[in-house]
């Protein structure tokens, strides 16, 4: 078998489009633009980057865009303050915590002052909450978790009665992938450092979601032969044969897993993109929240 190739960068790009048109629309009729707020706190280089092609995307669909940059040895007090300055501003929608935060900082307590409709990144406990909880829908889900679910979707993935494993148990990917799994009633299984017979327990999945930042570690044996696989990783591994002296890879040994798979992302081109295009989805649906709120 050889896997059928998911396109991220083409689904991301579709997703964009319909962001850019939609936020036109609203311009033609006179509505406000939606605003986003990412606020990075130091110097983490990655971060940087993130955070920078945030704002570029905002800008390309028409999203009015801020960035709020605190210094590494910002006080917790000093960043709620200016959370709580951008829960006032009526020209942004979504607030966008840059994470890992500084360890000094409390993180579970920054991101509870972001306001609740304005909770883009969907970090906020009670969003997060009501993602865990059986018939409830939380205001915005993760961007990267959702958008492994878009890709899931157009892949073509049976959901319902699937066994779903997901490798890793972070706040802002495997355990948000795997309350979306259950919320779309696959019997999900989550993996990390300390599970016994791992590749014992990919084997069984009918969908396979790597999210444990371990370069090409998932083999060929450990999937189930026409598993759709989904590969959040992006690993940067030394090749002394790219110009760059690296490249990047993500947690599943691509060539070889796309031997047994019938579906799977690549990396880079798979979920990357979709972190993006799902954030500027969640801005947009924030304006439009907002905008029934001034309607009251
Ligand atoms: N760090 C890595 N991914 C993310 C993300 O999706 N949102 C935020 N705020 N920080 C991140």
């Amino acid at each position: 078998m050889t896997a059928t190739i998911i396109d991220g960068k083409q689904i991301a790009a579709e997703t964009r489009e319909k962001v850019k048109e939609a936020v036109a629309l609203r311009v033609s009729k006179g509505l406000p633009v939606p605003g986003l707020a990412t606020v990075l706190v130091g110097e983490n280089p990655a971060s940087k980057v993130y955070v920078r092609n945030k704002q570029k995307a905002c800008a390309e669909v028409g999203i009015h865009s801020i960035g709020v940059e605190l210094p590494g040895d910002a006080t917790q007090e000093q960043v709620e303050a200016k959370v709580r300055e951008l829960n006032e501003d009526p020209t942004i929608n979504g607030i966008l915590v840059q994470l890992p935060l500084p360890a000094h900082l409390d993180e579970e307590k920054i991101l509870a002052t972001i306001q609740l409709g304005k909770d883009v990144d969907g970090f906020h406990p009670i969003n997060i909450g009501r993602l865990a909880q059986k018939g409830r829908t939380p205001l915005f889900v993760p961007c990267t978790p959702a958008g492994v679910m878009v890709l899931l979707e157009r892949a073509g993935a049976k959901l319902a009665g699937a066994n779903a494993v997901v490798l890793g148990r972070s706040n802002i990917v495997g355990m948000p992938v795997a309350l979306l799994l259950v919320k779309a009633n696959a019997t999900v299984t989550i993996c990390h450092s300390r599970t016994r017979d791992l590749a014992g327990v990919c084997r069984q999945a009918d969908v396979l979601v790597a999210a444990i930042g371990q370069p090409e570690m998932v083999k060929k044996d450990w999937i189930k032969p026409g598993a759709v696989v989904i590969d959040v990783g992006i690993n940067r591994i030394e090749d002394p044969t790219s110009p760059k002296g690296s490249r990047l890879v993500g947690d599943v040994a691509y060539e070889e897993a796309a031997e047994v798979a019938s579906a799977i992302t690549p990396v880079p081109g798979g979920v990357g993109p979709m972190t993006i295009a799902l954030l500027l989805q969640n801005t947009l649906h924030a304006r439009e929240l907002a905008d029934l709120n001034t309607q009251k």
